[in-house]
C-alpha cells in the first residue's frame, strides 16, 4: 500500500488528495493512511499536509525510487526492469554484474542517488554525490541489437538527455548542447557524461550485453575534480525531479534503440553539435593534431579537414582528448 500511495501521490505531485479519498482507494481507515504518510516522510519525501484538503507531493521533493520512476514511465514503455539504489559502487558495474550472470533482459535500468565509485571514460573517476545527480545504466541486449550498430548508442545516450531535459523544462529549450563524442554541455559546462561498456561471451567471442551509463549533475553546487563541471540547475532549485528525468532518458533510449540509425537522431546531434565549424586540438596515439571540424557522418564520426589539409573522420574510439582552439 505504501508504493501504491506514493505513485498516486507522485502522479499528482502539487495537488491535495484527500485522507478520505486515499482511505476508501484502499478500504482502509483515515489513521492507516496517516501512519503510510508519516512512513513515507521518513524515507525523505516531502509531503504537506492540510486539514480538510488531504495531502500533496511536493514539486521539490526529490527521492529516487523505484516506484517514482515507474510512475513517470510511458504506459507503452519497453524498459522492463528497474532496480533503485540509494547507493552503489558503480550503475555500470552493478548492471555489468547483473548481465555477466544473465539476469539483466534488454531495458533493464539500474539508478542510484549516490556512487562510492563511480566510473568515467579512460579510468577517470565520476564525481557522484548523493541527493543532487542521477546516475544511471541500461542494459541492452544485441538480440535486439546489431553488434555493428553500437557505436551509435552512446550518440543516442547523448540526444535522449538532451531532448529529456528540454521537454521537462521548456526554459532550457535550445542550451544543451553536445561536445563530440559524449559530453553534454549547458552554459558551457558539462552536465552529464555517458560510459558505454560492451560485455563480451567467451565461448562465441561475441558482444552478449552492452551496459550504457549515464550521470547527470541536477542541482550538484561543489564539484572537488572537474574544473568545468556544472548542473542542470546550478543554483539548486530543479524544475523536475529526478525520478522523472530517469525515467523520460530511459524511454528515449529505448524507443530509440529500436532504430538506432533513425536519421532524426543524428539530426538531433547534429544541431546541438558544440565542435562543428571550429578549430580543435585532438590527441590520437599519443601525438596531438590541430584540425577544422567540418561535420558529424552519418555513423557519428567527427569530420575534419586535418592540419595537413587533409579531409579526415576522427572516431570516437582512436581520439583521447578534444578541445576547441
Ligand atoms: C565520463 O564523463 O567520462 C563518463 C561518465 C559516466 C558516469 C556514469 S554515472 C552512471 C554510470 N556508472 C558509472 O560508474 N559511470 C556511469
Amino acid at each position: 500500500m505504501k508504493q501504491e500511495i506514493l505513485n498516486i501521490l507522485e502522479s499528482r505531485r502539487g495537488e491535495y488528495i484527500s485522507g478520505e479519498e486515499l482511505a476508501e482507494n484502499f478500504m482502509v481507515s483515515r489513521a492507516a493512511i496517516w501512519k503510510v504518510i508519516a512512513s513515507l516522510r521518513k524515507d525523505g519525501h516531502v509531503i504537506k499536509s492540510r486539514t480538510n484538503k488531504g495531502y500533496m507531493l511536493e514539486n521539490f521533493s526529490d527521492v529516487l525510487t523505484e516506484q517514482g520512476i515507474i510512475s513517470h514511465l510511458k504506459q507503452d514503455t519497453l524498459i522492463k526492469q528497474v532496480i533503485c539504489f540509494d547507493e552503489i559502487d558503480s550503475t555500470n558495474n552493478y548492471a555489468k554484474r547483473l548481465a555477466m550472470s544473465n539476469q539483466a533482459l534488454h531495458g533493464t535500468l539500474i539508478a542510484a542517488n549516490y556512487q562510492t565509485s563511480g566510473r568515467g571514460r579512460l579510468g577517470h573517476s565520476f564525481e557522484s554525490p548523493a541527493g543532487t545527480g542521477l546516475y544511471m545504466s541500461i542494459v541492452l541486449k544485441p538480440e535486439n541489437i546489431e553488434a555493428a550498430k553500437f557505436q551509435f548508442i552512446t550518440i543516442v545516450d547523448a540526444v535522449s538527455v538532451c531532448l529529456a531535459i528540454e521537454s521537462l523544462c521548456p526554459e532550457l529549450m535550445g542550451e544543451t548542447k553536445i561536445k563530440w563524442v559524449n559530453d553534454i554541455l549547458i552554459h558551457g559546462k558539462k552536465i552529464t557524461g555517458i560510459l558505454t561498456e560492451a560485455i563480451m561471451s567467451f565461448e562465441s567471442g561475441e558482444i552478449d550485453s552492452v551496459v550504457t551509463g549515464i550521470g547527470i549533475n541536477v542541482t550538484t553546487k561543489k564539484f572537488a575534480g572537474d574544473y568545468n563541471a556544472g548542473s542542470i540547475f546550478p543554483d539548486g532549485s530543479a524544475k523536475f525531479s529526478r525520478n522523472e528525468l530517469c525515467a523520460r532518458v530511459a524511454d528515449y533510449i529505448m524507443d530509440f534503440a529500436e532504430d538506432l540509425t533513425q536519421p532524426f537522431i543524428i539530426q538531433e546531434y547534429r544541431k546541438r553539435s558544440l565542435l562543428i565549424n571550429q578549430d580543435i586540438t585532438y590527441m590520437k596515439d599519443n601525438e596531438i593534431f590541430t584540425g577544422h571540424v567540418t561535420g558529424i557522418s552519418d555513423d557519428g564520426g567527427l569530420e575534419i579537414i586535418n592540419q595537413s589539409g587533409i579531409k579526415e573522420t576522427l572516431r570516437s574510439g582512436e581520439v583521447n582528448t578534444i578541445r576547441r582552439q
